[in-house]
């Protein structure tokens, strides 16, 4: 599956990730900036939030209350199509676009 991460400028990188591994985790190892995973993925940080493209929410499983709750505490306020990324996985079919905010700390 591939990830499409633009950022707060408007510039694109397209990475290819694994089936399984979190947007986060493929943000990381692909030196994506924008991401910066504090916590390493276990919902504590809330430095992993992206938006994602509205066509694609609907193919995201719905979010737990903690990462809901974490939203709350991002350094760019949420939006309706914020999620963390350590909170969302790659499959097969899914191909993904995400904005990163313009600061994550
Ligand atoms: Fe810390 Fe996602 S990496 S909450």
């Amino acid at each position: 599956p591939t990830v499409h991460f633009t950022d707060a400028e408007g510039a694109v990188r397209d990475v290819q990730g694994n089936t399984g591994d979190s947007v986060m985790e493929t943000a990381v190892r692909n030196g994506v900036p924008g991401i910066v995973a504090e916590c390493g993925g276990s919902l504590s940080c809330a430095t992993c939030h992206v938006f994602v493209r509205e066509d694609c929410l609907a193919q995201l499983p719905p979010m737990e209350d903690m990462e809901d709750e974490m939203l709350y505490g991002t350094a760019v306020d949420r939006e309706d199509n914020s999620r963390l990324s350590c909170q969302v996985r790659l499959t097969d079919e899914r191909e993904l676009f995400v904005t990163t905010p313009e600061t994550q700390v």
